[in-house]
C-alpha cells in the first residue's frame, strides 16, 4: 500500500504528514488527571500496564500517550497500522524500543488479529490490555467496510479494553473524506451511501458499546478543535 501525499488518496487515513496538521496535544491536552490517577491507584501494583493504539499512523500519537501515561505506572505500547510505509516510519523515528513496540496489522483481519493482538496477549501472559486509544480510526473502518464489519469492529476493541480511550470522528468528517476522495478522481467509498449509522454516528458507536459490548462511560472528556469526542470508557 502507498503512503497518501494527496489527502484525498488517503482511503484508510494514512496521512504521510498527519501530525502536521493535528499534533498529538489536540488529543492529549483533553485526557484528565482522573485518568493518571485512575492507572495510579488500580495498576501501580503490576510490574507494568500493556496499551494498544490502534491506527498509529507515524507513531507520534502513541510516543506521546506513552509520554504521559509513564508518568504514573510503568507502561508498554503497541502501535498497530495496517500502513507498511507508516510502520516503517513508527521503527525509524521509536525514541523508546525497550518500551513501544509497533506491527503491521490490519484490525479487521482476522488472520492479523491472530498473529499480532493474540500472539501479544499471549506473550505478556495477559487477556486484554489496560488501556486501547482509538484515536481517529473508527471513520475509516466505517466507511472501508460498512455498518455490520464497523459493529464487530467495535465488539472486538470492546473485548481486547479494560479500558478504552476513544476519539471517533463525526459525520461531518465522512463527507469531508468522500469529498475528497471524489476531488482526486479517486474510487467512492462503495458503503457511504448505505450506511445507517449516519448523523449521529458518534452517539451510534457509544450507544453501542455501553448497550451492546458491556461498556460504560466513566468520563467524557470534551470535544478536540476538530469537534471530535474523546471519552473514556471502560469494560463493566
Ligand atoms: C487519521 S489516522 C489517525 C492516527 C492516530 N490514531 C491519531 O489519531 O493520531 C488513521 C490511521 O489509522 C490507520 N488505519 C485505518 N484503518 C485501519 C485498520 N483497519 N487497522 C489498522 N490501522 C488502520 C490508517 O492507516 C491511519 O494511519
Amino acid at each position: 500500500m502507498e503512503v497518501a501525499h494527496d489527502p484525498g488518496t488517503a482511503r484508510f487515513g494514512n496521512f504521510i504528514n498527519y501530525y502536521s496538521f493535528n499534533p498529538p496535544n489536540n488529543r492529549l491536552e483533553l485526557i484528565g488527571e482522573d485518568f493518571l490517577k485512575f492507572l495510579e491507584a488500580d495498576y501501580s501494583e503490576l510490574d507494568c500496564i500493556h496499551c494498544l493504539d490502534i491506527g498509529c499512523n507515524s507513531g507520534d500519537l502513541t510516543t506521546a500517550l506513552y509520554e504521559k501515561l509513564s508518568s504514573t505506572v510503568r507502561v508498554k505500547f503497541l502501535g498497530v497500522e495496517l500502513d507498511t510505509t507508516l510502520v516503517e516510519r513508527c521503527h525509524a523515528s521509536n525514541r523508546y524500543p525497550g518500551e513501544i513496540s509497533y506491527q503491521k496489522a490490519d484490525l479487521t483481519s482476522a488472520a492479523d488479529r491472530q498473529d499480532v493482538i493474540s500472539e501479544y496477549l499471549r506473550k505478556h501472559a495477559i487477556d486484554r490490555f489496560h488501556v486501547v486509544c482509538c484515536f481517529s480510526v473508527t471513520m475509516w473502518v466505517h466507511l472501508n467496510n460498512g455498518d455490520a464489519i464497523f459493529r464487530e469492529f467495535l465488539s472486538y476493541v470492546a473485548k481486547l479494553s479494560l479500558n478504552l480511550l476513544l476519539e471517533p470522528q463525526p459525520w461531518k468528517c465522512y463527507r469531508n473524506a468522500v469529498r475528497r476522495m471524489k476531488r482526486s478522481q479517486c474510487e467512492p467509498f462503495e458503503h457511504f451511501e448505505k450506511l445507517q449509522w449516519r448523523t449521529e454516528v458518534e452517539k451510534c458507536i457509544e450507544g453501542f458499546l455501553t448497550e451492546n459490548c458491556a461498556m460504560d462511560i466513566k468520563t467524557s472528556y470534551g470535544h478536540t478543535k476538530w469537534q471530535r469526542p474523546v471519552t473514556w470508557l471502560c469494560s463493566k
